[in-house]
């Protein structure tokens, strides 16, 4: 990755609950790893694999993250990131010629601790809460079982990933760029000002922020206590600049701190913390690069032979089945279009590329069930005659997901809000037949392509309907414009550009230690 604009040279420490390795124990005993996947994990292995002293700390997320953390006494570890990634040891040992690698640091939490931080406190607490999903009425409930995972769970986990980030910035003399990412860490940022004061300290949101009054779910001390740990932060960033300014409002509300929404500012007693926005996107090469893979080849094939076809069309969805993402209403539109337009019947296929998210969330559990009886009534409803108009698959499977992207009439994006949405991008990049891009108003993603998109309203259904019609009737010339002034904004905005428009603004280039 290209280093931005000189600046101070710093080390980097880097923090993100999912990590970009995972291994697992073979049946036969041995050890295998996996590149983790995703917009965040992409970006930063690029910026962490350039510095050989950099390291990523992260969760434990299986049994085999544990024990390799365990036979390192759970300091970091060099590890490579060709396709097989290994552990290389503490210190020393070399990849193969020219392989990347970095420094991996796996915090094993205690079970029952993470339990209550990520399935009770951060999803779907703070997610739901953040993502507007809650009704209000009945939900969310703070109980005991709340408050022992706020206390035990959250802070205490907070604690346990700010220690080891500690750690490793006194390793390198206590100056670093210290780069925390996500809602699981609201916590961790003034826990490292306090013991690192010499520490450039930077804080990056993958999810929406929401106004002041959203924020009154929750009981004062935990509000308070989110706020005060993010402005222990030099820069709190987010993806639109919407997230950045209601970020400076609820620090205005809620803790009555001064704020200056023309430079984006907050003060904190003799501190001043910044509110950016950095909206962030795709490698494109490396999308290119897997949609030109024979086994893309061959999943399009497959889904044409399938799909494909005088007179039909193909509207795609890729998602996590995540509540969010607003599924249910998603198909209940496609739904209402074939009621509205008979003609349809037989001619438009909806496939659905789900990853089955959260399982241990009751939520995601109770949605993902209620996905497949929403698909198995429309599929009774509507298909015959050798005709089943909705196709769900659930896996992971980002092959098969770019081979569907290069080949759909339209892609679905109705999320009821998101951060950003990196499959919108995905899919604008890679398609070939000029698809049309409908697109929730409620995403970041749509400050950049809502422009070039079919705009989605995420609860009103039948304004999706027919938005999906117009969308498959849209005329080809002004697909392709569409689709072409979409590619080459993702183009413009890749993800090299959101990492170094926040270096440059740091003014830190990455260095050893
Ligand atoms: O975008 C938010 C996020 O939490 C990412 O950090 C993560 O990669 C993704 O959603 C999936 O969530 P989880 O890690 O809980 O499966």
């Amino acid at each position: 990755m290209t280093a931005p604009a000189e600046g101070i040279s710093l080390p980097v420490v880097l923090l993100s609950h999912r990590g970009p390795v995972s291994f697992e124990r073979d049946p036969s005993g041995g050890r295998t790893a996996s590149r983790g996947a995703g917009g965040l994990v992409t970006a930063l292995t690029g910026l962490v694999s350039d510095l050989p002293d950099a390291v990523w700390v992260c969760v434990a997320a299986s049994e085999e993250d544990a024990a390799v953390a365990a036979e390192h006494g759970g300091r970091a570890v060099r590890v490579s990131l060709d396709a097989e990634p290994r552990v290389l040891g503490e210190d020393g040992g070399e990849g193969a010629e020219g392989t990347p690698a970095m420094r991996l640091r796996l915090v094993e939490v205690d079970a029952q601790a993470h339990d209550d931080f990520y399935t009770v406190i951060a999803n779907p607490l703070l997610w739901f809460l953040q993502h507007g999903m809650y009704g209000l009425a009945l939900d969310p409930k703070l109980t005991k079982r709340e408050h022992v995972a706020w206390e035990d769970g959250y802070v205490a986990v907070n604690r346990q990933f700010a220690d080891a980030v500690v750690e490793e910035v006194k390793a390198v003399g206590g100056r670093a760029l210290v780069m925390l990412h996500d809602y699981h860490f609201y916590l961790v940022g003034q826990q490292v000002r306090e013991q690192c004061p010499e520490a450039l300290v930077s804080f990056f949101l993958h999810i929406p922020w929401p106004g002041p009054d959203a924020w009154r779910v929750l009981p004062p001390p935990w509000r308070e206590r989110l706020l005060q740990g993010l402005l222990g932060n030099d820069v709190v960033a987010f993806h639109t600049e919407g997230f950045a300014r209601n970020f400076l409002l609820t620090a205005q509300e809620l803790l009555g701190l001064p704020v200056d929404l023309e430079a984006m500012t907050v003060q904190v007693g003799e501190r001043t913390v910044a509110a950016r926005h950095y909206p962030i996107s795709i490698d494109v090469a490396a999308i290119r690069e897997l949609a030109a893979a024979p086994e893309v080849a061959e999943h399009a094939a497959a889904l044409t032979e399938a799909f494909g076809g005088e007179d039909r069309q193909l509207i795609l969805r890729v998602d996590r089945t995540d509540p969010s993402k607003n599924i249910v209403r998603g198909f209940e539109a496609f739904a209402t279009m074939l009621e509205d337009h008979p003609e349809l019947a037989g001619r438009v296929h909806f496939l659905a590329l789900l990853q089955p998210s959260r399982q241990d969330v009751p939520e995601y559990a109770d949605y993902l069930a209620e996905i497949g009886a929403t698909v198995a009534r429309i599929n009774a409803a509507h298909g015959g005659e050798g005709w089943e108009p909705v196709d769900l698959r659930l896996g992971d499977d980002l092959a098969l997901a770019v081979a569907a992207y290069s080949i759909c009439d339209v892609l679905m994006v109705n999320a009821l809000a998101d951060g950003m949405n990196l499959v919108a991008k995905e899919a604008v990049v890679v398609n070939r037949r000029d698809g049309v891009l409908a697109l929730s108003e409620n995403t970041g993603a749509h400050q950049e392509l809502g422009a070039f998109a079919v705009t989605l309203f995420p609860f009103d259904i039948q304004q999706q309907a027919e938005a999906l019609h117009a969308a498959l009737t849209m005329d080809h010339g002004l697909r392709r414009a569409r689709r072409e002034a979409a590619a080459a904004v993702v183009e413009e905005n890749d993800i090299a550009k959101w990492l170094n428009a926040q270096l440059a603004d740091l003014g830190v280039t990455p260095g050893p230690r």
